[in-house]
C-alpha cells in the first residue's frame, strides 16, 4: 500500500460509521477539521509540549494516523523542524489538500502522504519515533487490531499520543431553539453507540494490553467565552451544519426550520452574527510509550 494505494475512493458519506449525509453538508469536514484546529489550538499545543518533554527532545520520524487534511501534521511539522512526516488516511481528498497546505508552508518536502485503508492493513512503515492519532482511532473497524500494527511500527522507547474527543463541541445558550442543540447532541450519541461504539471511550485499558505504558492520560475541559476567538462563530456552524448533514432524516420540520434560521440565513440571529456564543469543548488525550 503505498502513496498511490489501491485507488479506491472513500468518501464521508458512507463506510466507518458515518451514516449517510446530506447534499453539500457532506463537504463541510475538512472546514470543520480546519476550524476545530484553530478554535482549540490551545489543547493541541499542550500535548505537543508534553511529547516534547516525554520524548526528552524533537522526535525525528513521526507518523500521523488518519491525518485528515494535516491539522496534526502541519502543527507537528511546525514544532518539530527537523522532523520527516508519513501522513496516512484513507481519503484521497484528504491528503490532497494536506498537500496543499504543506506546499504553502514550505514543509511539503519533509511530508510524505500514503493513502491506505487501516482496516485493510498497516502501511510498511516502521522504526517510527511518535505516532499521533487524533480523532481517527474511533473510525477503525478493529483498533486492537490497527494498535498492535502501530506498537511494531513505534521503535523502542517511541511514543503513541491519541487524542479523542470527549464529546461534540456545544455553542449555543441553554434553551436557544426550544433546546435544539441539546436533541441535535442525544441524537447523534444514540447513533454513535450503534455506528461508532470506540467513540468516547477510555483507550487506556487497551493501549496497555496493546503493550505500551501510559505515561500521561489527560482531560482537557475547554470553555471559551466572551472574548472568543474569530473563528468561533464559524466553527460553532460549521459543527452545527455537520450535525445536520448526518441527522438529516431524523430532525423533524420545526427543528430544520429553527436550523435554517441559525445555520443559513443572514439575519441577526444566524450563528455569523449573534453574541451570546461559547466554546464548550472536552478532549481526551493518553500519551505512551512502547516500552
Ligand atoms: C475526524 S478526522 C480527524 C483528522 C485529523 N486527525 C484531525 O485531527 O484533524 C478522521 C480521519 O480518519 C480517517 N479514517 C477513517 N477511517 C480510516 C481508515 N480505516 N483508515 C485510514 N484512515 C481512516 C478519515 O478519512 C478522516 O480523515
Amino acid at each position: 500500500m503505498g502513496e498511490h494505494g489501491h485507488g479506491h475512493e472513500h468518501g464521508h458519506g458512507h463506510g466507518h460509521g458515518h451514516g449517510h449525509e446530506h447534499g453539500h453538508d457532506a463537504d463541510a469536514l475538512p472546514e470543520l477539521l480546519d476550524l476545530d484546529a484553530e478554535v482549540l489550538h490551545a489543547y493541541r499545543e499542550a500535548l505537543i509540549d508534553q511529547i516534547y518533554e516525554l520524548a526528552g527532545g524533537a522526535p525525528r520520524r513521526i507518523l500521523d494516523l488518519g491525518c485528515g487534511n494535516g491539522t496534526g501534521t502541519l502543527a507537528l511539522a511546525g514544532r518539530f523542524t527537523e522532523a520527516e512526516l508519513i501522513a496516512v488516511d484513507v481519503s484521497p481528498d484528504m491528503l490532497h489538500r494536506l498537500r496543499d497546505k504543506a506546499t504553502k508552508a514550505g514543509v511539503a518536502d519533509r511530508i510524505r502522504t500514503v493513502q491506505a485503508d487501516l482496516d485493510e492493513g498497516w502501511p510498511g512503515v516502521d522504526g517510527l519515533d511518535l505516532v499521533w492519532a487524533s480523532a481517527s482511532l474511533h473510525h477503525v473497524a478493529d483498533p486492537d487490531r490497527v494498535l498492535a500494527a502501530v506498537f511494531d511500527s513505534i521503535r523502542p522507547g517511541g511514543l503513541l499520543a491519541v487524542a479523542e474527543m470527549a464529546s461534540f463541541p456545544r455553542f449555543l445558550p441553554d434553551g436557544l431553539g426550544g433546546g435544539v442543540e441539546a436533541r441535535l447532541h442525544a441524537a447523534l450519541d444514540a447513533r454513535h453507540a450503534v455506528e461508532m461504539p470506540h467513540r468516547g471511550e477510555d483507550w487506556g485499558p487497551r493501549l496497555s494490553n496493546a503493550g505500551f505504558a501510559v505515561e500521561a492520560a489527560r482531560h482537557f475541559r475547554i470553555d471559551l467565552t466572551d472574548p472568543l476567538p474569530a473563528a468561533a462563530g464559524r466553527y460553532a456552524q460549521a459543527t452545527l451544519v455537520r450535525m445536520r448533514s448526518v441527522l438529516h432524516d431524523e430532525i423533524g420540520a420545526g427543528d430544520h426550520a429553527i436550523l435554517h434560521t441559525l445555520l443559513d440565513g443572514d439575519g441577526p440571529e444566524s450563528l455569523l452574527r449573534r453574541d451570546d456564543l461559547a466554546v464548550h469543548a472536552e478532549r481526551s488525550a493518553w500519551l505512551c510509550r512502547r516500552p
